[in-house]
Protein backbone atom coordinates (compact mmCIF):
# COMPACT_ATOMS: atom_id res chain seq x y z
CA UNK A 1 0.00 0.00 0.00
CA UNK A 2 1.20 3.51 -0.83
CA UNK A 3 -0.82 7.19 -0.44
CA UNK A 4 1.48 8.14 -3.53
CA UNK A 5 1.08 5.87 -5.96
CA UNK A 6 0.42 1.83 -7.28
CA UNK A 7 3.43 0.41 -5.30
CA UNK A 8 2.13 -2.91 -6.10
CA UNK A 9 1.98 -2.60 -9.87
CA UNK A 10 5.38 -1.22 -9.43
CA UNK A 11 6.82 -3.71 -7.21
CA UNK A 12 5.18 -6.86 -9.81
CA UNK A 13 8.05 -5.07 -12.09
CA UNK A 14 11.20 -6.25 -9.05
CA UNK A 15 11.19 -9.93 -9.27
CA UNK A 16 13.94 -9.54 -6.79
CA UNK A 17 11.06 -8.78 -4.58
CA UNK A 18 9.10 -12.92 -4.78
CA UNK A 19 13.76 -13.79 -3.55
CA UNK A 20 14.61 -11.71 -0.65
CA UNK A 21 13.60 -8.66 1.19
CA UNK A 22 16.02 -6.29 -0.47
CA UNK A 23 16.46 -3.09 1.10
CA UNK A 24 19.58 -2.16 0.09
CA UNK A 25 18.75 0.11 -3.48
CA UNK A 26 21.55 2.68 -2.12
CA UNK A 27 24.12 0.21 -3.15
CA UNK A 28 22.37 -0.92 -6.14
CA UNK A 29 19.31 -1.05 -8.02
CA UNK A 30 17.08 -4.82 -8.70
CA UNK A 31 16.55 -4.24 -12.26
CA UNK A 32 12.87 -4.08 -13.31
CA UNK A 33 12.22 -6.57 -15.96
CA UNK A 34 11.28 -3.55 -18.24
CA UNK A 35 14.98 -2.33 -17.60
CA UNK A 36 16.05 -6.04 -18.16
CA UNK A 37 13.83 -6.57 -21.65
CA UNK A 38 15.76 -3.02 -22.72
CA UNK A 39 19.23 -4.60 -22.34
CA UNK A 40 18.00 -7.29 -24.41
CA UNK A 41 16.66 -5.68 -26.46
CA UNK A 42 19.51 -3.53 -27.19
CA UNK A 43 21.46 -7.16 -27.20
CA UNK A 44 19.21 -8.95 -30.21
CA UNK A 45 19.70 -5.42 -32.25
CA UNK A 46 23.52 -5.68 -31.61
CA UNK A 47 23.63 -9.50 -32.56
CA UNK A 48 20.90 -9.50 -35.41
CA UNK A 49 21.97 -5.77 -37.56
CA UNK A 50 25.65 -5.65 -36.07
CA UNK A 51 24.20 -2.13 -34.50
CA UNK A 52 22.22 0.44 -36.47
CA UNK A 53 24.79 3.08 -35.20
CA UNK A 54 22.50 5.56 -36.60
CA UNK A 55 19.52 4.45 -34.59
CA UNK A 56 21.16 4.15 -31.41
CA UNK A 57 22.60 7.83 -31.55
CA UNK A 58 19.30 9.34 -32.00
CA UNK A 59 17.91 7.51 -29.12
CA UNK A 60 21.13 8.25 -26.86
CA UNK A 61 19.57 11.91 -27.61
CA UNK A 62 15.98 11.08 -27.11
CA UNK A 63 17.21 9.90 -23.28
CA UNK A 64 19.43 13.23 -22.98
CA UNK A 65 16.29 15.67 -23.32
CA UNK A 66 14.51 13.12 -20.96
CA UNK A 67 17.56 13.51 -18.21
CA UNK A 68 17.51 17.35 -18.85
CA UNK A 69 13.61 17.29 -18.24
CA UNK A 70 14.16 14.91 -14.89
CA UNK A 71 16.62 17.45 -13.35
CA UNK A 72 15.24 20.83 -14.78
CA UNK A 73 17.99 21.46 -17.10
CA UNK A 74 18.67 21.33 -20.96
CA UNK A 75 19.95 18.65 -22.88
CA UNK A 76 22.86 20.78 -23.73
CA UNK A 77 24.09 20.70 -20.19
CA UNK A 78 24.08 16.93 -19.64
CA UNK A 79 27.40 14.99 -20.31
CA UNK A 80 27.11 10.88 -20.17
CA UNK A 81 29.86 9.68 -18.39
CA UNK A 82 31.43 6.73 -16.54
CA UNK A 83 30.10 6.67 -13.26
CA UNK A 84 30.11 9.59 -10.33
CA UNK A 85 33.64 9.32 -9.76
CA UNK A 86 34.35 10.43 -13.14
CA UNK A 87 31.97 13.55 -12.73
CA UNK A 88 33.67 14.70 -9.76
CA UNK A 89 37.19 14.44 -11.56
CA UNK A 90 35.37 15.85 -14.56
CA UNK A 91 34.76 18.99 -12.23
CA UNK A 92 37.50 18.87 -9.92
CA UNK A 93 40.06 19.08 -13.54
CA UNK A 94 37.58 21.58 -14.77
CA UNK A 95 37.47 24.31 -12.65
CA UNK A 96 40.34 26.89 -13.10
CA UNK A 97 42.12 26.59 -10.09
CA UNK A 98 45.64 27.54 -9.30
CA UNK A 99 48.34 26.58 -6.87
CA UNK A 100 47.32 27.94 -3.14
CA UNK A 101 43.52 27.90 -3.62
CA UNK A 102 41.56 25.85 -1.59
CA UNK A 103 38.07 23.64 -2.10
CA UNK A 104 35.90 23.06 0.84
CA UNK A 105 34.81 19.59 1.52
CA UNK A 106 32.94 17.75 4.13
CA UNK A 107 34.64 15.87 6.79
CA UNK A 108 33.81 12.02 5.91
CA UNK A 109 31.73 12.44 2.72
CA UNK A 110 32.29 9.93 0.24
CA UNK A 111 36.13 9.45 -1.02
CA UNK A 112 35.26 9.40 -4.64
CA UNK A 113 34.31 13.34 -4.35
CA UNK A 114 36.92 13.84 -1.58
CA UNK A 115 40.29 11.83 -4.22
CA UNK A 116 39.33 13.96 -6.89
CA UNK A 117 39.86 17.09 -5.39
CA UNK A 118 42.75 15.71 -3.02
CA UNK A 119 44.65 15.06 -6.03
CA UNK A 120 44.57 18.57 -7.31
CA UNK A 121 47.30 18.96 -4.36
CA UNK A 122 49.45 18.36 -6.56
CA UNK A 123 49.10 21.68 -8.36
CA UNK A 124 49.25 23.16 -4.39
CA UNK A 125 45.34 23.58 -4.46
CA UNK A 126 44.70 22.95 -1.12
CA UNK A 127 41.57 21.03 0.33
CA UNK A 128 39.67 21.53 3.52
CA UNK A 129 37.66 19.21 5.02
CA UNK A 130 34.81 20.71 7.10
CA UNK A 131 32.94 18.99 9.79
CA UNK A 132 29.76 18.76 10.50
CA UNK A 133 28.33 20.69 13.28
CA UNK A 134 24.92 19.68 13.23
CA UNK A 135 21.89 17.19 12.31
CA UNK A 136 23.07 17.54 8.31
CA UNK A 137 25.43 20.07 6.56
CA UNK A 138 24.18 23.56 6.30
CA UNK A 139 25.49 26.98 4.68
CA UNK A 140 26.38 28.38 8.15
CA UNK A 141 28.84 25.60 8.53
CA UNK A 142 31.01 26.67 5.58
CA UNK A 143 31.42 30.43 6.29
CA UNK A 144 33.94 30.45 8.87
CA UNK A 145 36.55 28.40 6.06
CA UNK A 146 36.16 30.42 3.74
CA UNK A 147 38.87 33.14 2.74
CA UNK A 148 40.00 35.15 -0.06
CA UNK A 149 41.57 32.10 -1.81
CA UNK A 150 38.45 29.64 -1.40
CA UNK A 151 37.22 29.12 -5.07
CA UNK A 152 34.54 26.12 -4.39
CA UNK A 153 32.78 24.10 -2.19
CA UNK A 154 32.08 19.85 -3.00
CA UNK A 155 29.70 17.77 -1.47
CA UNK A 156 27.06 14.89 -1.51
CA UNK A 157 23.52 15.87 -2.28
CA UNK A 158 22.60 12.83 0.07
CA UNK A 159 25.10 11.09 2.12
CA UNK A 160 25.62 7.32 1.61
CA UNK A 161 26.54 6.90 5.33
CA UNK A 162 23.66 8.44 7.24
CA UNK A 163 21.13 9.70 5.01
CA UNK A 164 21.51 13.23 6.00
CA UNK A 165 20.32 15.07 3.07
CA UNK A 166 22.21 18.70 2.72
CA UNK A 167 20.28 21.62 2.11
CA UNK A 168 22.16 22.05 -1.23
CA UNK A 169 20.07 25.58 -2.12
CA UNK A 170 21.32 27.26 0.74
CA UNK A 171 25.01 26.16 0.06
CA UNK A 172 24.34 26.85 -3.69
CA UNK A 173 23.47 30.22 -2.85
CA UNK A 174 26.09 30.95 -0.47
CA UNK A 175 28.58 29.92 -3.15
CA UNK A 176 26.81 32.33 -5.57
CA UNK A 177 27.43 35.38 -2.58
CA UNK A 178 30.83 34.52 -2.56
CA UNK A 179 31.72 33.81 -6.06
CA UNK A 180 32.61 30.25 -5.55
CA UNK A 181 32.08 27.18 -7.56
CA UNK A 182 29.84 25.03 -6.59
CA UNK A 183 29.96 20.81 -6.97
CA UNK A 184 27.64 18.33 -6.31
CA UNK A 185 27.46 14.71 -5.93
CA UNK A 186 24.22 13.45 -6.56
CA UNK A 187 24.96 9.71 -6.73
CA UNK A 188 22.40 9.01 -3.80
CA UNK A 189 19.42 11.41 -4.41
CA UNK A 190 18.82 11.47 -8.07
CA UNK A 191 15.60 9.85 -8.85
CA UNK A 192 14.54 9.08 -5.50
CA UNK A 193 14.93 13.22 -4.39
CA UNK A 194 13.61 16.15 -6.96
CA UNK A 195 16.33 18.13 -8.54
CA UNK A 196 16.03 21.25 -9.84
CA UNK A 197 19.72 21.57 -11.00
CA UNK A 198 18.93 25.46 -12.38
CA UNK A 199 17.57 26.64 -8.89
CA UNK A 200 20.37 24.54 -6.94
CA UNK A 201 23.26 27.16 -7.93
CA UNK A 202 25.57 24.06 -8.87
CA UNK A 203 28.21 24.40 -11.37
CA UNK A 204 28.50 20.85 -11.75
CA UNK A 205 26.30 17.81 -10.39
CA UNK A 206 27.74 14.18 -10.95
CA UNK A 207 25.62 11.10 -10.77
CA UNK A 208 25.97 7.34 -11.32
CA UNK A 209 23.13 5.66 -12.82
CA UNK A 210 23.24 2.02 -10.67
CA UNK A 211 21.06 3.52 -7.86
CA UNK A 212 18.16 6.19 -8.31
CA UNK A 213 18.19 5.90 -11.95
CA UNK A 214 17.79 2.10 -11.86
CA UNK A 215 20.04 0.54 -14.09
CA UNK A 216 23.63 -1.04 -14.29
CA UNK A 217 26.63 0.03 -13.23
CA UNK A 218 28.92 1.92 -15.52
CA UNK A 219 27.00 5.33 -16.75
CA UNK A 220 26.97 8.36 -15.23
CA UNK A 221 25.67 11.60 -15.83
CA UNK A 222 27.00 15.43 -15.88
CA UNK A 223 25.12 18.26 -15.44
CA UNK A 224 27.25 21.17 -16.04
CA UNK A 225 25.26 24.51 -15.95
CA UNK A 226 25.16 26.15 -19.61
CA UNK A 227 27.72 29.40 -20.17
CA UNK A 228 31.09 28.39 -18.50
CA UNK A 229 33.25 28.35 -20.88
CA UNK A 230 36.07 28.79 -19.09
CA UNK A 231 35.74 24.94 -18.04
CA UNK A 232 38.06 23.30 -19.25
CA UNK A 233 37.74 19.38 -19.91
CA UNK A 234 41.44 17.19 -18.95
CA UNK A 235 40.83 14.89 -21.96
CA UNK A 236 39.86 15.31 -25.53
CA UNK A 237 38.18 13.44 -28.50
CA UNK A 238 36.43 14.22 -31.59
CA UNK A 239 33.22 14.24 -29.85
CA UNK A 240 34.47 17.17 -27.27
CA UNK A 241 34.84 19.75 -30.64
CA UNK A 242 32.01 21.93 -32.01
CA UNK A 243 33.62 21.19 -34.99
CA UNK A 244 35.02 17.79 -35.35
CA UNK A 245 36.84 16.59 -38.29
CA UNK A 246 34.57 15.75 -40.92
CA UNK A 247 37.56 13.58 -42.89
CA UNK A 248 38.71 11.76 -39.63
CA UNK A 249 42.20 13.73 -39.69
CA UNK A 250 42.94 15.51 -36.47
CA UNK A 251 44.19 19.07 -37.13
CA UNK A 252 45.05 21.85 -34.41
CA UNK A 253 43.57 25.03 -36.15
CA UNK A 254 40.38 24.63 -34.98
CA UNK A 255 40.00 22.95 -31.53
CA UNK A 256 36.83 24.84 -30.39
CA UNK A 257 35.20 23.17 -27.69
CA UNK A 258 31.31 22.27 -27.95
CA UNK A 259 29.81 24.82 -25.26
CA UNK A 260 27.93 23.42 -22.79
CA UNK A 261 28.47 19.73 -21.34
CA UNK A 262 29.00 18.30 -24.50
CA UNK A 263 32.66 19.50 -24.16
CA UNK A 264 32.91 16.32 -21.46
CA UNK A 265 31.76 13.66 -23.43
CA UNK A 266 34.60 11.52 -24.63
CA UNK A 267 34.49 8.74 -27.70
CA UNK A 268 32.34 6.06 -27.36
CA UNK A 269 29.44 5.79 -24.64
CA UNK A 270 27.99 2.96 -22.77
CA UNK A 271 25.11 2.46 -25.07
CA UNK A 272 23.37 -0.61 -23.60
CA UNK A 273 22.94 1.23 -20.21
CA UNK A 274 21.79 4.46 -21.86
CA UNK A 275 18.82 2.19 -23.60
CA UNK A 276 18.68 0.71 -20.29
CA UNK A 277 18.24 3.97 -18.86
CA UNK A 278 15.40 5.16 -21.41
CA UNK A 279 13.24 1.73 -19.90
CA UNK A 280 13.84 2.94 -16.50
CA UNK A 281 13.34 6.74 -16.89
CA UNK A 282 9.82 5.61 -18.28
CA UNK A 283 9.06 3.73 -14.86
CA UNK A 284 10.32 6.96 -12.72
CA UNK A 285 8.29 9.09 -15.01
CA UNK A 286 5.18 7.09 -14.72
CA UNK A 287 5.64 7.75 -10.59
CA UNK A 288 7.48 11.22 -10.49
CA UNK A 289 10.34 11.82 -8.04
CA UNK A 290 7.96 13.75 -5.66
CA UNK A 291 5.77 10.67 -5.30
CA UNK A 292 8.42 8.11 -4.94
CA UNK A 293 10.05 10.91 -2.06
CA UNK A 294 6.72 11.14 -0.65
CA UNK A 295 6.89 7.20 0.12
CA UNK A 296 10.34 6.21 0.86
CA UNK A 297 9.35 9.27 3.54
CA UNK A 298 6.66 7.06 4.83
CA UNK A 299 8.28 4.17 4.84
CA UNK A 300 11.22 6.03 6.45
CA UNK A 301 8.37 7.17 9.59
CA UNK A 302 7.42 3.81 10.01
CA UNK A 303 10.62 2.01 10.25
CA UNK A 304 11.95 4.80 13.24
CA UNK A 305 8.63 4.20 14.60
CA UNK A 306 9.51 0.53 14.83
CA UNK A 307 12.96 0.75 15.53
CA UNK A 308 11.85 3.29 18.95
CA UNK A 309 9.75 0.85 19.66
CA UNK A 310 13.00 -2.05 19.28
CA UNK A 311 15.00 0.19 21.50
CA UNK A 312 17.22 0.63 18.28
CA UNK A 313 19.07 3.91 17.91
CA UNK A 314 18.88 5.64 14.40
CA UNK A 315 22.50 6.77 13.14
CA UNK A 316 22.27 10.34 11.20
CA UNK A 317 18.73 12.57 10.87
CA UNK A 318 15.07 12.00 12.13
CA UNK A 319 13.95 14.98 10.39
CA UNK A 320 12.56 14.56 7.03
CA UNK A 321 14.04 17.96 6.58
CA UNK A 322 17.67 16.89 7.41
CA UNK A 323 17.17 13.03 6.03
CA UNK A 324 17.07 11.37 2.82
CA UNK A 325 14.00 9.69 2.23
CA UNK A 326 15.82 6.65 1.56
CA UNK A 327 18.60 5.69 3.82
CA UNK A 328 18.26 4.91 7.33
CA UNK A 329 21.88 3.67 9.65
CA UNK A 330 21.00 1.59 12.66
CA UNK A 331 23.11 1.69 15.02
CA UNK A 332 23.52 -2.22 15.89
CA UNK A 333 27.13 -3.93 15.56
CA UNK A 334 27.73 -4.69 11.82
CA UNK A 335 28.89 -8.17 13.31
CA UNK A 336 26.56 -10.30 14.23
CA UNK A 337 23.90 -8.37 12.54
CA UNK A 338 24.90 -8.57 8.85
CA UNK A 339 25.49 -11.99 8.95
CA UNK A 340 22.04 -12.79 10.69
CA UNK A 341 19.79 -10.55 8.23
CA UNK A 342 21.62 -12.94 5.42
CA UNK A 343 20.88 -15.95 7.13
CA UNK A 344 16.85 -14.48 6.58
CA UNK A 345 17.21 -13.11 3.20
CA UNK A 346 17.44 -9.77 4.19
CA UNK A 347 19.58 -7.84 1.92
CA UNK A 348 21.28 -4.35 3.72
CA UNK A 349 24.90 -3.02 3.58
CA UNK A 350 27.33 -2.78 6.76
CA UNK A 351 28.02 0.33 7.34
CA UNK A 352 30.89 2.35 9.34
CA UNK A 353 28.59 3.27 12.11
CA UNK A 354 26.10 0.02 11.89
CA UNK A 355 23.42 -1.17 9.23
CA UNK A 356 22.28 0.54 6.38
CA UNK A 357 18.82 -0.27 5.12
CA UNK A 358 18.12 1.65 2.09
CA UNK A 359 14.68 1.43 -0.17
CA UNK A 360 13.65 1.76 -3.41
CA UNK A 361 10.25 2.57 -4.93
CA UNK A 362 9.19 -1.30 -4.94
CA UNK A 363 9.49 -1.42 -1.61
CA UNK A 364 6.47 -1.39 1.14
CA UNK A 365 5.56 -1.00 4.61
CA UNK A 366 4.76 -4.47 4.70
CA UNK A 367 8.51 -5.02 3.60
CA UNK A 368 9.41 -2.69 7.06
CA UNK A 369 7.02 -4.48 9.07
CA UNK A 370 8.71 -7.53 8.06
CA UNK A 371 12.07 -6.18 8.60
CA UNK A 372 11.35 -5.24 12.44
CA UNK A 373 9.89 -9.02 12.76
CA UNK A 374 12.62 -10.03 11.88
CA UNK A 375 15.35 -8.03 13.53
CA UNK A 376 13.49 -9.28 16.91
CA UNK A 377 14.02 -13.14 16.00
CA UNK A 378 17.39 -12.30 16.88
CA UNK A 379 16.71 -11.66 20.53
CA UNK A 380 19.21 -9.56 21.78
CA UNK A 381 16.46 -6.26 21.34
CA UNK A 382 15.60 -4.64 24.12
CA UNK A 383 12.10 -5.09 22.31
CA UNK A 384 8.79 -4.18 23.62
CA UNK A 385 6.84 -7.12 22.60
CA UNK A 386 4.14 -5.08 20.84
CA UNK A 387 6.82 -2.65 18.82
CA UNK A 388 7.03 -5.38 15.77
CA UNK A 389 3.95 -7.06 15.85
C1 LIG B 1 27.50 9.67 -2.51
C2 LIG B 1 28.21 8.70 -3.40
N1 LIG B 1 29.10 9.14 -4.30
C3 LIG B 1 29.75 8.29 -5.13
C4 LIG B 1 29.52 6.93 -5.08
C5 LIG B 1 30.19 5.94 -5.97
O1 LIG B 1 30.82 6.49 -7.01
P1 LIG B 1 30.86 5.78 -8.44
O2 LIG B 1 29.54 6.07 -9.12
O3 LIG B 1 31.97 6.44 -9.08
O4 LIG B 1 31.09 4.33 -8.23
C6 LIG B 1 28.60 6.43 -4.18
C7 LIG B 1 28.37 4.98 -4.16
O5 LIG B 1 28.11 4.27 -3.35
C8 LIG B 1 27.93 7.33 -3.32
O6 LIG B 1 27.07 6.86 -2.43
Amino acid sequence: MSRHYDVEAIRRQFPVTERMLYLDSAHQTPLATSVRDALIAFYREGSETAGPKPVWLDRVEAVRGRLAKLLNAAPAEIAFTKNTSEGMNIAANALPLVAGDNVLLVEGDHPNNAYAFLNLRRKGVEVRFVPMTGETARAEMFAPHIDARTRAISLSHVTFHAGHRFDIAAIGALCRQNELYFVVDAMQSVGVVPIDAAASGANLIGAGCHKGLLVPQGLGILYCRAGQDELQPAYMAMSSLAHPPADYIARADNMALRPGAGRFEIGNLNLPDIHALDASLSLIESVGTPAIEAHLHDLGDRLIERLDGLGVGLVGPRARADRSPHIYVLDLPVEPWHAFLSSRQVRVSPERDGIRVSFGLFNTIDDVDRFARILTEHGTLPARASAAA
